[in-house]
């Protein structure tokens, strides 16, 4: 059997107050690039999923979250062509400090209901019905 490289990337649903969630695309040059995604990122060697949760939304978005605040929902289960990915989904609600695109990003407060408006990576597809379930 051929190794499977696993791939674990961790992310987050922000809910706000009227329950919409926040997504960003994905910029030009990378992966999967225009594709919407919940916001998150690769786990680094040595970094709980938290607290990668915790460094990649303070460095794309620009809020703090503590971790008390991040509960997990569900997880992604995807086989690329050339790796596997693993990735957990959280929900937070809480946070401080306001949601900017630090990174030149575009972002969007949708409704779990037209999550599917906007085209995701096919790892994110499946996560799309919790997210249904949870909050409409
Ligand atoms: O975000 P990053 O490019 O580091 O993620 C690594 C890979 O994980 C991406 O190339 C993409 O294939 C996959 N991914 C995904 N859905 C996400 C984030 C990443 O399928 N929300």
């Amino acid at each position: 059997m051929a190794d499977i490289k696993l791939t674990l990337v961790v992310a987050c649903a922000l809910v706000d107050a009227d329950k919409r969630v926040l997504i960003a695309q994905r910029p030009e040059g990378k992966a999967l690039a225009g594709l919407w995604e919940f916001p998150g990122g690769k786990v680094e060697p040595g970094e709980r999923p938290e607290q990668t949760l915790i460094r990649e939304l303070r460095e794309e978005i620009g809020i703090d979250v503590s971790e008390p605040c991040l509960a997990p929902l569900t997880f992604a289960s995807h086989a690329y062509d050339s790796f596997h990915l693993l990735m957990p989904l959280y929900i937070c609600r809480r946070w401080e400090g306001m949601v900017v695109a630090r990174e030149g990003q575009q972002l969007a407060w949708v409704r779990a209901n037209r999550l599917r408006d906007y085209p995701m990576p096919p790892a994110d597809i499946p996560l799309i019905p919790h997210l249904i379930d949870l909050l409409m």
